[in-house]
């Protein structure tokens, strides 16, 4: 506080203001130009409070000395960036990691970037993303856990738990921005930035209530979305922004707006300039103003007219000091990143050896007719396919990884049996407008001389991640035809499908006798997936998002409502006159959600309530018996659903309230225990209240379209 007395107006404004690294970086000459180019001064250059995307410790550390030579207040720069699915050494893309359904493991793996990235100067990371998601259009549902709202609000939690570690003012510990706030992954048609419109119900039912958990697990900022929401874009809507985030939640974090979010106001055509767009921005509670200039340029002329006062501007600055000092920054600025730290600390053999583990227990086995795991005695193996020896399988948002520190499939491969004889063909390309087929004869010939045939599919990873939508959900180009020449030649043939969101893979699995989804596994993919290939691990991912039959069928997801005229799982696949179903296609997808095979043959035995009534006070437990009926050890997620079967809103077919992944020795039995409450079978009523309402509720085991051992439950 007494420093903010100290400052002009002016330079508690630029605590206000973030943008690129690169306006800052170079010497005085060179940052003329980009700094004109954002409308900055020389002076601003001493002001800015935080800036984003910087190279690496060693810039990081110049900017920060200069600026605090610079700036008579001496107040440091906080420095963000995206860390997302590691920092240098890569794990599995976040939508595949939500489907290891092991929150222990997340954490592991978050707290290695945190450190990675911390040890190189990064002391905020825009985590988590934890949006809602149901068309597997939009390509940043490869940044999401999926279509489950408490799975995302779980795996969000430990991210943050794991970010902030033991002591957010030291080394190795960031503080977390959740985002985007709200429902950017509703947008219309699956397109990135599209607008979302959605009923105040489906909003607090799916889409708000992963933001809210990572608001109780302690959260430090917040990101709106990019989206207009039924009307008003994110960070100019006041009913989000003030009434459901400050007033209802009470959060009293730091919020920042999206990449230049203020200056589209303009092009979404809700304020008709800078000084409008930062107008509206401010008055909900928009802190800091990522890379657009409105506040720098406009807040002061706004206080004057007495738009806003200076308290109200003292009170932003002290938020955004008091997180600097919880970080530790007035302290040690840097945090202790240098190049020399960095070096240390990235991309050890440590790091390398857990995201590899990481990889394994989130690949999702998909289809497997008996091929899988292949014996380790073949002699000739025909790796065929666009990412056979494919260093891009790192994912989008990777940070500061680098494809070329990854390991191929074909090295992953070639470690683990160094004396077979693999025979590596590309045979296509995987973008969607090359369809080139020269190379199928000599990938016919591999599969045929070979005893085994690694086929290696998927779409590209610029297909996935920010901007990156598709129309088309199934393998690009003519990798399908390829599958059924090369597995026309070689029935012994496992794929492995290397993707960034849920494919329609319709064709593919109709010929495939395996096919093992790698998602975008990280720096060791090709490792894990020699680990699975060859009976070292045994897969346990689980999708969180369905796959789709055709593409038509999006949005589709596994908690929807039954609809007035719903069609039997039976009548699927035919055209049922007069009910929800279309002509062409069925309604079941290809994957439901919490699809995923092991191994292991895991026989569910039975799932029983301790009680078949519940009350407020009195919660029953549900034991589910399961028997891993194999010689093979391995881990199943044990999922519990429940169904509100009568209620004063439509309620979904099946909701999921509660899982538990756990380990089952061969032959083992296990008994899994969950408590049921009834603030579990509570819903968003029409007058926008959370409650349950008495009468009949269905609990099952089992998964989506596969739910077994359904019981009554009746809640007094
Ligand atoms: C835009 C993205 O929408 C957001 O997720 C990210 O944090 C910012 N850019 C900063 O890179």
């Amino acid at each position: 506080k007494k420093l903010i007395d100290g400052m002009t107006v002016e330079e508690k404004i630029g605590q206000l203001a973030q943008f690129n690294a690169n306006v800052f970086s170079g010497s005085d000459a060179d940052i003329t130009g980009p700094l004109v180019k954002n409308g900055l001064t020389g002076d601003d250059l001493y002001r800015i409070g935080s800036l984003l995307n910087f190279k690496d410790s060693k810039e990081m550390n110049e900017l920060q000395k200069r600026h605090l030579e610079g700036d008579r207040n001496k107040i440091p720069m906080v420095f963000m960036m995206d860390v997302i699915h590691g920092y240098r050494t890569i794990f599995p893309i976040p939508l595949a990691l939500g489907g290891s359904f092991d929150t222990e493991l997340v954490e592991e793996c978050t707290r290695m970037s945190a450190v990675e990235a911390s040890s190189a100067g990064v002391q905020v990371t825009f985590t988590p993303m934890v949006d809602y998601v149901r068309d597997a259009r939009w390509g940043r549902v490869m940044e999401t856990c999926g279509e489950e709202p408490i799975l995302n609000g779980i795996m969000g939690a430990a991210q943050i738990k794991a970010f902030h570690g033991e002591d957010m003012s030291k080394a190795g510990c960031l503080a977390t921005c959740v985002k985007h706030f709200a429902a950017y992954g509703g947008a219309e048609a699956g397109r990135d930035y599209n607008q979302v419109e959605l009923s105040e119900h489906i909003l607090r039912e799916f889409y708000l209530p992963a933001y809210k958990a990572c608001i109780d697990a302690g959260v430090d900022m917040l990101m709106p979305s990019f989206n207009v929401l039924n009307g008003v874009p994110a960070v100019a809507n006041s009913w989000l922004m003030k009434k459901v985030l400050r007033e209802e939640w009470g959060f009293e974090g730091v919020v920042i707006s999206d990449y230049d979010a203020v200056g589209e106001l303009i092009t979404h055509g809700i304020a008709a300039d800078k000084k409008e767009a930062a107008k509206y921005a401010f008055k909900n509670g928009c802190d800091i103003e990522m890379c657009s200039n409105g506040y720098i340029k406009h807040l002061k002329e706004m206080i004057e007219e007495g738009i806003f006062t200076e308290e109200q501007l003292d009170a932003v600055v002290l938020k955004i000091l008091e997180l600097k000092k919880r970080l530790g920054l007035f302290e040690d600025p840097y945090k202790g990143a240098s190049p020399e730290t960095e070096e240390k600390t990235c991309l050890t053999a440590e790091n390398r050896a857990l995201v590899r583990k990481a990889a394994s227990e989130c690949a999702v086995l998909l289809k497997n007719d008996g091929v899988l795991p292949f014996s380790k005695e073949h002699k000739k193996i025909a790796l065929i396919g666009p990412f056979a020896d494919n260093h891009n399988i790192i994912g989008f948002w990777s940070c500061c990884g680098k494809n070329e520190e990854s390991v191929t499939v074909k090295q992953g491969i070639q470690s683990k049996l160094p004396d077979v004889e693999i025979k590596v063909v590309k045979g296509c390309s995987d973008k969607w407008n090359e369809i080139d087929k020269s190379e199928f004869d000599e990938a016919v010939k591999a599969a045929r001389e070979a005893d085994i045939v690694i086929l290696c599919l998927g779409e590209p990873q610029n297909y996935s991640g920010e901007g990156n939508c598709r129309t088309d959900l199934d393998l690009p180009g003519v990798q399908n035809e390829l599958a059924e020449k090369v597995i026309g030649a070689n029935s012994n043939t496992a794929v492995l499908l290397f993707t960034g969101r849920p494919l329609a893979i319709s064709k593919l699995d109709s010929i495939a006798p395996a096919i093992l989804n790698m998602w975008f596994p990280g720096t060791e993919g090709g490792n894990a997936a020699a680990d699975l290939l060859f009976g070292d691990a045994n897969p346990s991912g689980k999708i969180t998002m369905t796959f789709p039959k055709s593409v038509g069928q999006c949005p589709i997801y596994y908690n929807h409502t039954n609809t007035g005229r719903p069609i039997s799982k039976q009548r699927d696949e035919m055209h049922n006159p007069y009910a929800s179903n279309y002509i062409d296609c069925g309604n079941l997808p290809l994957y439901s959600f919490g699809h995923g095979l092991s191994y292991s043959n895991f026989v569910y035995k039975g799932l029983e309530l301790s009680s078949d009534k519940i009350t407020k006070d009195a919660p029953v437990t549900a034991k589910i018996t399961v028997k891993n009926d194999s010689n093979i050890a391995g881990k199943e997620t044990v999922m519990l659903y429940m169904r509100d079967v009568y209620a004063s809103n439509s309620r979904p077919v099946q909701q999921m309230i509660a899982f538990e992944k756990v380990e089952i020795a061969a032959g083992e039995t296990k008994v899994v225990e969950f408590e049921i409450d009834e603030s579990m079978l509570r819903f968003w009523n029409n007058e926008h209240k959370f409650v349950s309402e008495p009468g009949l509720f269905k609990i099952s085991t089992g998964y989506a379209d596969h739910l077994i051992y359904t019981t009554d439950l009746i809640l007094e």
